[in-house]
């Protein structure tokens, strides 16, 4: 399927990036695309033409837009769990009918939402009250999707942030729950337990602990828990009261869940208004992909943009580099997001992948990343292709210079990433007298810089909600259309069942006292030498 891909890689792979924009001059336009107010550059790739129209042609002849049609009508795209895909509908506020099995969902999405609402504002307006009167704090226990955007979104849109503190525990880790909950007053505190499937076990532990911990200071009657789940009867036997719950359907994914009741936490920081426009923002980008021809479409540019990367380059990895400290956690959501989804080994049929599935994908903000790995992007010896996030203003007008700055260092490192500096650049800063004889010695190689490195750049205005849910639905669509091109399911994560599985059975060996079986010598050894040092 890639072969014409390869072919052009194969006449193309010793050109440098650079050369591309002497040979055009109007090549940024060309490899640019502006959807409102989101900016993309990928221009300083080493896509031509050529490559752009072969990688479209891929798109089509993978049939990539009557896939995304098939998931906005709610067929069951996730083969292998039988289930429709539609967290697009959640942020479709127009409440036009979605139908999964002839029944028109949006009169429940659109009721569950004025639920969280009318709560959130109960508990944001000081009307709902804990035993120890107004909900100062509000604890959200969940793992994976019912974590990442959460605790992404809140540390993201900080400056909206006008309810209650927010606090997120994830880790079965004690020391998570400790540190949240030992500076917390249980009489001021609602717990939220956030779990599609409420059977996870590290979500369980989490809860159960946090309820003896209210438990000892609070009331029966006034233990503050609510949950968000698809499993209704597990909620009922934790005992939280059913106008506490607010339930989703399983067509939701838990990394696609963050538009619907996994929300309830950012509604309950930043206010039913900021949570709409975060929903209109990823709505307006669904919009653009249903309705954008490929060439303009964002979320399939951006995905020919990794193909080209993963499949054809041989990159690997591509490093998602946000000059946002707000987004601190895109990376870490982007993981879940990207390797969940298209970490696949099997195709629909359950073929064996005759190519890589998704890339490893990783990150930090910028500029910190420039002091820890960069040095490895701009000469180490593998190729990883940066994706630059970054905003064009700040919410802090008066610190406006910090922010010029930021941009410079952004642009900079897109700009270094390509040029690189040659050999016979470093001799002539010896024979302008910038550096000595001795030194051009002992450091001229070392001070190459072989460039050649690809990068993008989205630009957006600012970090508001509304821009803030386009960039996060710009990338669920874009995982969307990598996954339809490699011809995976990236809608369910089996991967993750068997670790889960053997984890269980080794808790009974740490926590009941009961012999482990059937396990590898190494894995005994370290069970047999964990508990030695334990006593
Ligand atoms: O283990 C993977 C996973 O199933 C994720 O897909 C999901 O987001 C996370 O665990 C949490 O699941 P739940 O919301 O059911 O607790």
């Amino acid at each position: 399927m890639f072969d014409q891909l390869f072919q052009h890689l194969n006449q193309i792979k010793d050109r440098k990036i650079n050369s591309l924009f002497d040979q055009d001059k109007d090549r940024v336009s060309k490899f640019s695309i502006f959807q409102e107010d989101l900016y993309f550059d990928f221009s300083k790739t080493n896509i031509d033409e050529k490559a752009l129209k072969l990688l479209i042609n891929l798109a089509k002849s993978r049939r990539i837009f009557e896939a995304r049609d098939a998931m906005f009508r709610g067929e069951p795209i996730n083969s292998s769990e039988g289930r429709a895909v539609l967290h697009t509908a959640l942020r479709d506020l127009n409440g036009s009918p979605v139908y999964v099995d002839q029944t028109d969902v949006m009169p429940s999405i659109l009721q569950t939402l004025e639920k969280m609402m009318l709560f959130a504002e109960r508990i944001r307006s000081g009307q709902f009250t804990g035993q120890g009167g107004a909900i100062t704090d509000v604890v959200n226990i969940g793992i994976g999707g019912s974590d990442l955007g959460p605790s992404m979104v809140v540390e993201a849109l900080s400056p909206y942030h006008d309810g209650p503190n927010c606090h997120f525990i994830s880790n079965v880790d004690g020391a998570h729950i400790h540190d949240v909950l030992s500076k917390l007053n249980p009489e001021t505190t609602f717990i939220i337990i956030a779990s599609k499937t409420f059977t996870t076990s590290e979500t369980m532990r989490n809860a159960q602990t946090a309820y003896s911990w209210m438990s000892k200071k609070v009331d029966k009657a006034h233990l503050q828990f609510a949950a968000v789940s698809s499993a209704v009867q597990k909620t009922d036997e934790f005992g939280i009261s059913r106008d506490l719950v607010f339930g989703f359907e399983d067509w939701v994914g838990g990394r696609y869940s963050l538009w619907g009741p996994i929300g309830l936490s950012i509604i309950i920081a930043l206010g039913a208004n900021a949570f709409k426009l975060l929903l209109s923002g990823a709505h307006e980008i669904d919009t653009h992909f249903k309705t954008a021809d490929m060439q303009e479409n964002l979320p399939v540019i951006l995905a020919l943009v990794g193909i080209w990367h993963n499949q054809i380059c041989d990159y690997s990895t591509r490093t998602v580099l946000p000059y946002d400290q707000r987004l601190s956690k895109l990376p870490a959501y982007f993981q879940q997001l990207e390797m969940e989804s298209n970490g696949k080994g099997v195709d629909l049929d359950g073929s064996p992948l005759s190519f890589h599935s998704g890339p490893v994908v990783w990150g930090e903000p910028g500029t910190n990343g420039q002091h820890a790995f960069f040095q490895l992007l701009h000469q180490g010896t593998r190729i990883i292709p940066c994706e630059f996030l970054v905003a064009s203003e700040s919410h802090e007008a008066y610190l406006d210079h910090h922010h010029k700055s930021l941009l410079s260092n952004c642009f900079a490192q897109s700009e270094a990433l390509m040029r690189g500096r040659s050999f016979k650049e470093i001799s002539s800063m010896l024979s302008s007298g910038q550096m000595k004889q001795d030194e051009f010695e002992k450091q001229a190689k070392h001070r190459v810089f072989p460039g050649n490195r690809p990068s993008t750049t989205l630009l957006y205005p600012k970090l508001t909600p509304k821009i803030l849910g386009k960039i996060i639905a710009l990338y669920e669509h874009r995982v969307f259309v990598e996954g339809k091109i490699l011809g995976i399911n990236s809608f369910d994560q089996w991967g993750v069942e068997l670790g889960k599985e053997l984890a269980t059975d080794l808790e009974k060996v740490f926590i009941d006292g009961s012999e482990s079986k059937d396990l590898n010598s190494s894995t005994e050894n370290l069970i047999k030498i964990a508990k030695a040092m334990r006593q």
